[in-house]
């Protein structure tokens, strides 16, 4: 099969991660969640007793990034969570992370999601996916997986975060989310993971018939 890059990209809770794995799994490509390295980075911030939002620190921890970094058990949490969004808006951090994403497709292609992947990361991707879904459905989503891990959160608690950090990822001067002019979109509000899966199959196979 031929090696080709699917950019997925799109805000948190939308499906593109479950979505990702299932494309990157069909279509037999590797596959890189880009938000764990956001998260490794604030992490190792907070790990140095530091605050996110210090570019010094905060880049420094993005250039000693290593693979290993992202098999961590405890990048999932609302202060990763809100650690991760602050060190995203640096610059210094994001071009610190650019070769590790870009050479990770360099030998099989491979399957990335994030916020930027379609407009910077790889703007000349195969297929770019944009995943949406309301903000209300994300939050129901995100709230039951907070909820099965046996956290003590609520739903309004949650859906304050997401909308907090949706309006941080999009309006930031650096790469802020957004679709990419020639992504497809895809809008899961009414969407289950099959129907998901389906839609976005078929941008891929359309783009692997291409000459
Ligand atoms: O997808 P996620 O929730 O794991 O992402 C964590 C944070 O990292 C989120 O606030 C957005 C940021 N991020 C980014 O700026 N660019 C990416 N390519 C991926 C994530």
């Amino acid at each position: 099969m031929k090696h080709i890059v699917i950019a997925i990209d799109g805000p948190a809770a939308s499906g593109k991660g479950t979505l990702a794995r299932r494309l990157a799994e069909a279509f037999n490509l590797p596959y890189l969640d880009t938000g764990l390295l956001y998260r490794v980075v604030g992490r190792r911030v907070l790990d140095h007793g530091g605050d996110p939002s210090d570019v010094a620190l905060a880049s420094e921890q993005a250039r000693g990034l290593g693979r290993l970094d992202l098999e961590r058990g405890d990048l999932r949490t609302p202060e990763v969570d809100r650690a991760a969004s602050a060190v995203a808006s640096i610059p210094a951090v994001r071009a610190a992370l650019l070769d590790f994403q870009r050479s990770f497709a360099l030998h099989a292609g491979a399957v990335l999601d994030g916020r930027d992947i379609g407009t910077i990361v790889f703007p000349e991707a195969d297929v770019k996916l944009y995943i949406t879904a309301s903000l209300t459905v994300r939050a129901a989503r995100r709230f039951a997986e907070r909820r099965a891990l046996g956290a003590e959160v609520t739903l309004e608690a949650v859906q304050a975060d997401l909308a907090a950090r949706d309006e941080a990822d999009r309006t930031r001067a650096a790469a802020p989310l957004r679709p990419a002019e020639d992504a497809h979109r895809i809008d899961t509000s009414a969407l289950d993971a099959n129907h998901a899966f389906a839609a976005a199959a078929d941008w891929v196979n359309r783009a692997l018939a291409k000459p």
